[in-house]
């Protein structure tokens, strides 16, 4: 029973395969958090709610882990809600009202419960939502509020959840921080008294942060052992995850929309729903933490059109070639690209308009005559014929002031009257708050995807919001543009999925940028970052894979020396970076060698025989980029028959040997057989125990080496 309802406690006990989240009511009313950790035997071992604690300063409810504080009273930790009524007053109160499980039918899969809270002055209603998500270890929340009343009500936060751990200090909190060219890298920092805020003011997710976190106790969790809690937010716009620790020991996750300069107006009957934020707690370190949301978003999360699908092999012109693509520049790679097993084929910026630079063009998506005289179907046609789907690069939120989309309607994007609009990269920001700016968007790109036969498109934004102003809105809805201009994108990317369900979407916001669990329901896979050397990529994909599955992380193999820092890199060492999420090619391949080319087609072809394993396996860290000269990632077929290892050495010192890499996730008792460990090496027959225990000699000398090991079940 994945939800139960204790009737005389008035406690509800959610449970998952290893994991127990309990609430209950107290006497006030109170909706509070009791208990999150490990599942116990017997129900009665989960506290029960009470008002006992009290402290100088200080309410019982203040005190209480209540599950949704709205602010009132004396109240002073992060609210869950905060909101005006009509007459002024600033105050919520929530109470219990009442419960019911969803879905109705018992043949649904996910479990879900609701709790609604009420106002007991105001017709203000608050229904929580638990999902219950037992194999992966995790719970999904959100809230829906509601304005039962005639006169309207202004919500001036609104969180999705907030998450309560036991009470204790000494904490740690990982997180993802970065940049443009440098995102999802791992920070860990510890976690004392005061607010510490994880968050995007921006617009969109952000390269600067991710909407992602992980916290363990002082014992201090690995890899693979340890008590983690942590989550992930689904939303694609300005968010906050605020990490609270109070003077008396409490400490509380709180994450959703960012309430900087959000309002949102609630006329009667209207609900405004928050984005989900999924949490989880496992025993088993920042491993089993990140497997658990990985299976999450192959098994929930991702698009059920492609969910299933393996992602294809993708060449992407945009380091080839930048703005510069004619049809027989991409002709020629074309061929190229089909000739080393490229299954699809990828024009990115340039194709457009009077796109022959960042500064013109974005807005018009209609084919540039100079440099396709003959529309896009001669090419597509060549594309079809050379046996690979053809895919497209877009970026439909953004205009260029030099566009005739922009000449035409200036007033359609965000910007206050009387102020400079600001231009990034020489772009402004298409108010898709706005429903006309909406279905002009999705007529434009219905057209694209109607005309031409186009299996894939990479959604890109390549700037964040200013005068984030809407001079048109109506009265008192303003701020909601932080809100409405994510639903736009949504909305969009669902209606062009529903008339054109093979096509296969990409985001990408200047690299990863828009990467969430948001995002990850209406578009398959993300461009994980502009930065393609494959070195600083080890640990961009490090930080990556603690939050999102390695199906969805695009990795290019690209030109040596690399275009952002001139390193230089042997191709197989590219490669390997590149095979350890959804591999794609992304050099100028005219500059390629017959020897390159040769490796690159043997390489792929390896890619298509292990790319099950690495799209939809486990994944195991087994050493960090971050942390000395070697690292190594591992990953574990479902039955785990097959594993296959990426190995790299960076740069060896006094001619130490590489330590024995031990291994993770295999069966035991089963014998396996380990091809490639080195040059000539005969394969090594052990069994998983052993593989775990010795582990195994890898040949690597040199700067910059690599390997791809294979770890098979041996069948005789
Ligand atoms: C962004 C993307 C790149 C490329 C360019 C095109 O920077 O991240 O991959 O598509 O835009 O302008």
């Amino acid at each position: 029973m994945p939800i139960e309802y204790l009737e005389e406690a008035k406690t509800w006990i959610l449970t998952t395969s290893k994991t127990a989240y309990v609430m209950g009511v107290d006497e006030t009313g109170c909706l509070q958090h009791l208990y999150w950790g490990a599942r116990l035997p017997r129900n009665a071992d989960y506290p029960r709610p009470s008002l006992t604690w009290q402290a100088a300063f200080e309410s019982p409810r203040g005190l209480a882990y209540e599950e949704y504080p709205a602010w009132e009273g004396i109240k002073y930790r992060e609210p869950a809600v905060k909101a005006s009524f009509a007459d002024g007053v600033r105050e919520v109160i929530l109470t219990y009202d009442s419960h019911h499980l969803l879905p109705a039918s018992p043949a649904a899969s996910i479990p879900e419960l609701v709790i609604s809270l009420k106002d007991p002055d105001y017709a203000l209603q608050v229904d929580l939502h638990y999902r219950v998500y037992e194999a992966c270890d995790l719970i999904e929340r959100f809230a829906e509020i509601r304005n039962n009343g005639a006169k309207p009500v202004t919500l001036e936060q609104a969180l999705s959840a907030v998450w309560s751990l036991p009470r204790g200090s000494g904490y740690r909190l990982s997180y993802l921080a970065g940049k443009w060219a440098g995102e999802t890298q791992l920070r860990r920092t510890e976690i004392t008294e005061g607010k510490f805020a994880l968050e995007s003011r921006r617009g969109l997710t952000s390269h600067q942060m991710n909407p992602w976190f992980a916290i363990d106790p002082k014992e201090r969790a690995g890899e693979e052992h340890g008590e983690v809690w942590f989550g992930a937010l689904a939303w694609s716009g300005s968010w906050k995850i605020v990490v609270e620790q109070t003077s008396l020991g409490h400490l509380v996750v709180s994450g959703g929309i960012n309430d900087f300069d959000f309002a949102w107006l609630l006329e009667a009957n209207e609900t405004f729903r928050t984005p989900a934020f999924v949490a989880g707690y496992t025993e088993g370190g920042f491993g089993a933490a990140s497997r658990n949301l990985h299976q999450f978003q192959l098994r929930h999360v991702l698009p059920k059109e492609h969910r299933h699908k393996p992602r294809k092999v993708l060449y992407n012109s945009w380091e080839a070639t930048y703005f510069g693509v004619t049809e027989e520049g991409q002709a020629q790679l074309a061929e190229k690209a089909a000739a080393i097993g490229v299954e699809l084929f990828v024009v990115d910026d340039g194709w457009f308009g009077a796109r022959d630079n960042d500064t013109a063009g974005l807005g018009d998506w209609y084919v540039n005559r100079e440099k396709f005289p003959n529309g896009l179907k001669p090419l597509i046609g060549k594309v079809h014929a050379l046996g690979m789907e053809f895919g497209i690069w877009v970026e439909p939120e953004m205009v260029n002031p030099d566009s005739d989309l922009y000449r035409k309607h200036p007033d359609w994007v965000y910007h206050f009257p009387n102020r400079p609009r600001t231009e990034s990269r020489n772009q402004l920001i298409l108010n898709l708050s706005r429903q006309d700016v909406r279905d002009y968007i999705f007529t434009v790109l219905d057209d694209l995807l109607s005309s031409y036969e186009i299996s894939f498109v990479k959604w890109d934004a390549n700037r964040h919001f200013s005068q984030p102003g809407w001079p048109e809105a109506p009265q008192g809805r303003s701020r909601e543009i932080w809100v409405r201009h994510v639903q736009g994108v949504y909305y969009i990317l669902d209606r062009l999925r529903e008339r054109h369900p093979n096509v296969v979407f990409e985001s990408c916001s200047g690299g990863g940028g828009r990467v969430d669990l948001g995002i990850l329901q209406h578009t398959d896979q993300v461009w994980t970052s502009d930065n393609t050397d494959a070195f600083d990529r080890l640990r961009i994909q490090e930080g990556f894979s603690h939050a999102y599955c390695p199906k969805v992380m695009m990795a290019w193999v690209t030109d040596s020396p690399n275009f952002l820092n001139q390193r230089q890199l042997p191709l197989a060492f590219r490669f390997h970076s590149a095979m350890m999420g959804s591999l794609g090619i992304g050099g100028n391949l005219n500059e390629w060698s017959a020897e390159d080319m040769k490796l690159a087609r043997q390489k792929i072809a390896e890619y298509k025989e292990i790319r099950q394993i690495v799209q939809e396996g486990r994944l195991y860290r087994l050493l960090s980029p971050s942390e000395g000269g070697l690292s190594a990632f591992q990953y574990v077929a479902d039955d785990k028959r097959k594993a296959v290892l990426f190995v790299f050495l960076h740069s060896q010192q006094f001619g130490e040997r590489v330590p024995r890499i031990r291994l993770r996730g295999l069966l035991p008792e089963a014998v396996y057989e380990v091809t490639g460990t080195g040059t000539d090496q005969a394969p090594v027959v052990l069994s998983g125990k052993a593989l775990a225990s010795i582990g195994i000699e890898v040949e690597l000398t040199g700067d910059f080496a690599s390997r791809l090991i294979r770890v098979d079940l041996k069948t005789s």
